[in-house]
């Protein structure tokens, strides 16, 4: 069997818990799954899991990544799963371990095999169990479940200014940043209220702001205005930026953005730790050199610099690889005449 077919065979679990926890259990799962996750819990853990799978080998002829027992040595095995996940397969049988895991989950065992990875797991402290369902609350089949957080990875840094009361112009980084309406156009962005920021004093303020995007190539600097706040010094200044004031409202356009949008702020909500600002966008002012000859902007020219806050890199931002709503709409067409077999369009079919 493929590792696929495998994967969706029935599976058991070896676990720290003797059974499934219920969906709904007064227990205090996550709260315990948590300790269990801090890191050398779970290298004690990932150990056990070792032992499990080293003693299974002395009984199985186990293979890892197409190496088989022979020309792996126990050594190289530990070292394989405590580095990363791994597929061992064994008789017609799979076990995924994962490093993270407090668990490792084992495909399709024969009973014999089960019998024996029952007794081995007890040895070491660990029970084995079927999930009662499919998705058995806790534990979703082939899903982990991570801490709740922003998952925003990745999207466009922006630089978001306006003047405060004395007419200095303020700039921040940010990534809470999206088009939120097309009626009339508009950005909202998301400004932390918690703590001091002084650019979001002065949007509020001013009932207004400018939106710059800057280029990969201007990544220091707009890292830069992320980590230092303008109640401290002049950002703009200290990066040798410099501003304009914009065509439509009251905002600093600042002159090295090949793209600027000019927004006057029409709602505001704060949301938890963050105010929400939503601005209608009244000018755009862009580049002649970013610009196609309909006046649209091309991504490539701009190379916005892109964020991901899961990783806390820079990206740069990939080629277009298909049209949208055309490839949807062909995808849809082809369900309708029952073709079967859609070919999606990739992006190695584009070269990309
Ligand atoms: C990549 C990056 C993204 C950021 N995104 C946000 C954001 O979306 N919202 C926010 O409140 N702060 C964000 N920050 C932090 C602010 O830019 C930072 O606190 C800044 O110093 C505020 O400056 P100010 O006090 O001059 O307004 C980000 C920082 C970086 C480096």
């Amino acid at each position: 069997m493929t590792t696929e077919e495998l994967l969706e065979t029935p599976y058991w679990i070896v676990d720290i818990l003797p059974e499934q926890v219920p969906e709904g259990s007064p227990g205090r799962y996550f709260a315990v799954e948590r300790y269990f996750r801090q890191e050398d819990r779970l290298a004690a853990i990932r150990q056990k899991h070792i032992n499990v799978i080293l003693k299974l080998s002395c009984y199985r002829k186990i293979s890892l990544d197409g190496q088989t027992g022979e020309d792996l040595s126990p050594e190289s095995i530990a070292e394989e799963m405590r580095k990363r996940h791994v597929c061992v397969m064994l008789d017609d049988s799979m076990i995924v371990a994962e490093p993270d895991d407090t668990y490792m989950t084992v495909y399709h065992p024969g009973r014999k095999l089960l019998e024996l990875i029952r007794t081995i797991a007890a040895g070491e402290g660990l029970h084995v169990w079927q999930p009662s369902s499919k998705e058995d609350g806790c534990k979703m089949r082939g899903k982990k479940e991570l801490k709740t957080r922003i998952m925003v990875a990745p999207t466009p840094v922006i630089l978001a200014a306006a003047y405060d009361e004395n007419g200095k112009a303020d700039v921040c980084t940010l990534a809470f940043y999206t088009p939120i309406g097309l009626e009339p156009p508009c950005v909202m962005i998301g400004i932390n209220a918690t703590k001091k920021r002084k650019t979001l004093q002065s949007i509020l303020r001013s009932g207004a702001f400018t939106v710059g995007y800057p280029s990969a190539d201007q990544v220091k600097e707009a890292d830069y205005f992320g980590v230092v706040s303008g109640y401290e010094t002049d950002k703009l200044k200290n990066a040798g930026f410099s501003v304009t004031e914009g065509r439509a409202v009251h905002a600093p356009v600042i002159r090295e953005m090949k793209l600027s949008l000019e927004c006057r702020v029409i709602h505001t909500a704060v949301v938890g730790s963050h105010t929400q600002v939503t601005g209608e966008i009244v000018n755009i002012l862009a580049d002649e050199d970013i610009l196609d000859e309909k006046g649209n902007v091309v991504l490539d020219r701009l190379d916005p610099l892109m964020y991901d806050e899961e990783s806390l890199t820079y990206r740069y931002l990939g080629g277009s690889f298909a049209p949208a709503y055309r490839t949807g709409a062909e995808f849809r067409k082809s369900l309708e005449r029952s073709e079967g077999t859609v070919q999606p369009c990739t992006r190695a079919d584009k070269g990309v």
